[in-house]
């Protein structure tokens, strides 16, 4: 059995390898070839456990997060967990890894797909709000798909965002990125071609000014409870079409559901990013408006791709440590 910590588990995989790995569960969700039960929720006094079982032709994967809400006040992150991957004919356990980091790498590769199928070629200057852990592996896979010279950044909370570029400059240092730090959600948006949002917050994060956010292309990445939402309903009306990652995510997401409930959106104008990718692929891309939104929620099929990918590649690189129970 093979054990994986953060540090070996992104030294086993390029970003465009997970990105293909994402590209692929998207394939499999459309083929229907997979069994992932309902995410089974614990909770006590808001902290939750989440596993998240996951069966592929190939591999069983299950995945277990601790989310905290009263940790990044500590200073410490805000999920953690494992991931378990199983052989899918004896059910052995192949590998363990750290879970935080699985989720990061995948939802970051899922962002990117976002942006690498909706977003326009030419789009160089990408806005974060939310510097935190998938915020920042969302940059690194949205500069791997487009030519990105500029990050705008913006946190509610963290005022002082000198190691989060620092540790981004280090991960890129091949990359002439000039960063700027933004005072509020406002100024983040004004000059940004794609925005990327990854934070908890209740209320949306940009102010609902269609002028302002006209011609954006959004990644939403936090809200998975339906009434905390990023999006404002400016977004709902610019845009034609949402796309998502799964049917799941209308009844999940505030940033689907809010604007379905209140008729802002309509269901028929909730697309599925896995036949925007089946499309453009095929030589049939879709027609897409001036502004463009994805909203991911995430899936266990996500995981179980990702996971494999890490494992397979870090036995081919001798990355890891096997042990024997
Ligand atoms: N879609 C998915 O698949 C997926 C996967 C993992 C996590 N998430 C969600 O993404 C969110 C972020 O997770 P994380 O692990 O990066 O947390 P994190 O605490 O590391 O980072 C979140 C950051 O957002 C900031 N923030 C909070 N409210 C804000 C606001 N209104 N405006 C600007 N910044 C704000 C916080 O200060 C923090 O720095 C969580 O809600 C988590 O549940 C989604």
């Amino acid at each position: 059995m093979l054990i994986l910590n953060k540090e070996e588990m992104w030294q086993a995989v390029t970003l465009p390898e997970v990105i293909e790995a994402v590209e692929d569960a998207f394939a499999i969700h459309k083929s229907g070839w997979f069994h992932m039960p309902d995410r089974m929720v614990a909770e006590q006094n808001g902290d939750k456990l989440m596993y998240m079982p996951c069966f592929l032709d190939s591999v069983i994967s299950t995945k277990m997060l601790a989310e905290f809400p009263g940790n990044p006040a500590k200073g410490l992150p805000y999920l953690s967990g494992l991931v378990i991957l199983n052989d899918r004919e004896t059910g052995a356990v192949n590998a363990i890894m750290d879970g935080g980091t699985l989720t990061a790498m995948r939802t970051g590769a899922v962002g990117g797909c976002g942006v690498k199928y909706l977003a326009p070629e030419d789009a160089s200057r990408v806005g974060l709000a939310g510097c935190g852990v998938q915020g920042f592996t969302q940059l690194l896979y949205a500069c791997e798909v487009r030519p990105i010279t500029e990050i705008r950044l913006y946190d509610a909370y963290k005022k002082d965002l000198g190691t989060f570029i620092e540790k981004l400059r280090a991960r890129m240092p091949e990359k002439k990125i000039e960063y700027i730090v933004c005072g509020d959600a406002r100024e983040l948006a004004a000059d940004s071609d794609i925005l990327i949002s990854a934070t908890q917050t209740v209320e949306p994060v940009y102010p609902d000014d269609p002028e302002l956010l006209r011609g954006k292309t959004f990644i939403a990445v936090g809200s998975w409870i339906p009434d905390r939402r990023e999006l404002p309903p400016a977004v709902s009306r610019l845009v034609n079409n949402i796309y998502t990652d799964l049917p799941y995510a209308k009844e999940e997401s505030g940033d689907l559901k809010i604007p379905l409930d209140t008729g802002l959106l309509t269901h028929d104008r909730v697309k599925y990013i896995e036949d925007l990718i089946a499309d453009t692929k095929a030589g049939r891309p879709h027609e897409l408006s001036e502004t463009r939104c994805f909203k991911t929620v995430g899936m266990g099929i996500f995981d179980a791709r990702a996971g494999q990918l890490v494992y397979e590649k870090a036995m081919e690189r001798g990355i890891g440590r096997e042990i024997e129970w």
